[in-house]
């Protein structure tokens, strides 16, 4: 089977296609995989470019999808999910020991793609209890969007908002997360103020449904326009992916009693914040890191039951993961980037 590997010191021209051995047999609790799609998210660039440490060899990517080939000899453990059979469409978990209740260390533990082989391969196998369901009627590269950027988006504004109808919801940019919670946010009933820096891409927000939009390069102190837009309010909820850089915006920019989902770090890790402003501001700043499998079940029927269809900025074979990589560095891309496999 073919798969990608990482050698150390990483870069995109030390991605390598393998030629391997046959996929492992399941054992007891595993299930062998068809992988037949995944998708590109910033946590695997900062992996397969040496900003995050990975083993020599590591097989990168942490979103996958396909199909059930084989199912190992079960386990007697409660799972939260029926049992898997050959033919079962799955979508991989970004956490899968984080199946359900509050985040936990242990919880955080075995990122595919990351601490363990992740899903740029033709087959994996992985325990039953690393993958969910997809949505009904995705194809597999619809659904190798989810398990990071929409699940992230997910708990950013349904879970931890929890955003309520007339909100007002600030999302950063045109990437995967930022997509999804536009998505998730007017889903919800939100007015939805939307940033980027091309005025090209503002338009494609609006078709999306952004009923506010600002271009950060020609306004970087957006949160002026987000006050004048609020009636000097602010916004009820920011999903800040931009970090360092955009931290001290979406904070003048969230209302007094206001939320910021603290997710991304597009600018950077450290910066200088006005923590006077938070406390002043009442303001509720919330790390997120994800999800669990019980959200990743609750976001999959409300994707259903809406009918969401996630953005898709293109499609890249397994073998050009470079020059997919390098699209999703030149930042022209808009939604997902998808790996068919
Ligand atoms: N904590 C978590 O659980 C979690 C999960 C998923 C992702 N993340 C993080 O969230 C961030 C976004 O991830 P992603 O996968 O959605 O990335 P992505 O798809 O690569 O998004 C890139 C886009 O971000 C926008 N951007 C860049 N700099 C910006 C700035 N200064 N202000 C506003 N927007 C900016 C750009 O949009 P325009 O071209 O429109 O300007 C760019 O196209 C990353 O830092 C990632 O590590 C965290």
């Amino acid at each position: 089977m073919k798969q990608i590997c990482l050698s150390q010191p990483a870069s995109l021209d030390q991605l390598k296609l393998v030629t391997s051995s046959e996929p492992r047999r399941p054992g007891p609790g595993e299930v062998l995989v068809r992988v037949r799609a995944s998708s590109l998210n910033f946590h695997d660039y900062a992996v397969v470019v040496g900003r995050i440490a990975a083993a020599d060899g590591r097989v990168p990517m942490s979103d996958g999808a396909g199909e059930v080939v084989e199912v190992g000899p079960a386990i007697d453990t409660p799972a939260m999910q029926p049992a898997l059979a050959a033919g079962d469409r799955v979508v991989s978990l970004f956490f899968p020991r984080w199946q359900d209740g509050a985040p936990s260390r242990a919880a955080r533990i075995g990122v595919p793609g990351d601490h363990i082989d992740g899903y740029a391969a033709e087959y994996v196998t992985v325990p039953a209890y690393a993958l969910t369901r997809q949505p009904k009627g995705y194809s597999h590269a619809q659904a190798a969007t989810l398990p990071c950027a929409a699940l992230t988006a997910w708990r950013a504004l349904i879970v931890e908002g929890p955003v309520q109808q007339g909100e007002v919801v600030v999302v950063q940019g045109t990437g995967g997360v930022s997509l999804f919670a536009l998505q998730f946010a007017k889903l919800a009933g939100a007015t939805v103020i939307a940033t980027s820096s091309s005025d090209e891409k503002l338009e494609r927000l609006r078709q999306l449904g952004a009923d506010h939009l600002i271009n950060y390069r020609t306004e970087p102190k957006w949160a002026r326009t987000v006050a004048e837009l609020t009636d000097g309010e602010g916004a009820d909820h920011v999903v800040e992916v931009g970090g360092a850089q955009t931290l001290v915006q979406s904070i003048h920019a969230c209302r007094t009693g206001g939320h910021i989902s603290m997710i991304g770090v597009l600018t950077g890790v450290e910066g200088k914040i006005s923590t006077a402003t938070i406390m002043s501001k009442n303001i509720r700043l919330k790390g997120i890191t994800v999800g669990s499998c019980r959200h990743q079940l609750d976001m999959i029927r409300s994707i259903e039951a809406n009918a969401l269809q996630p953005v898709i900025d293109g499609h890249f074979p397994l073998e050009r993961i470079a020059d997919a990589f390098r699209h999703q560095e030149s930042n022209r891309h808009f939604g997902k980037i998808v790996l068919d496999i």
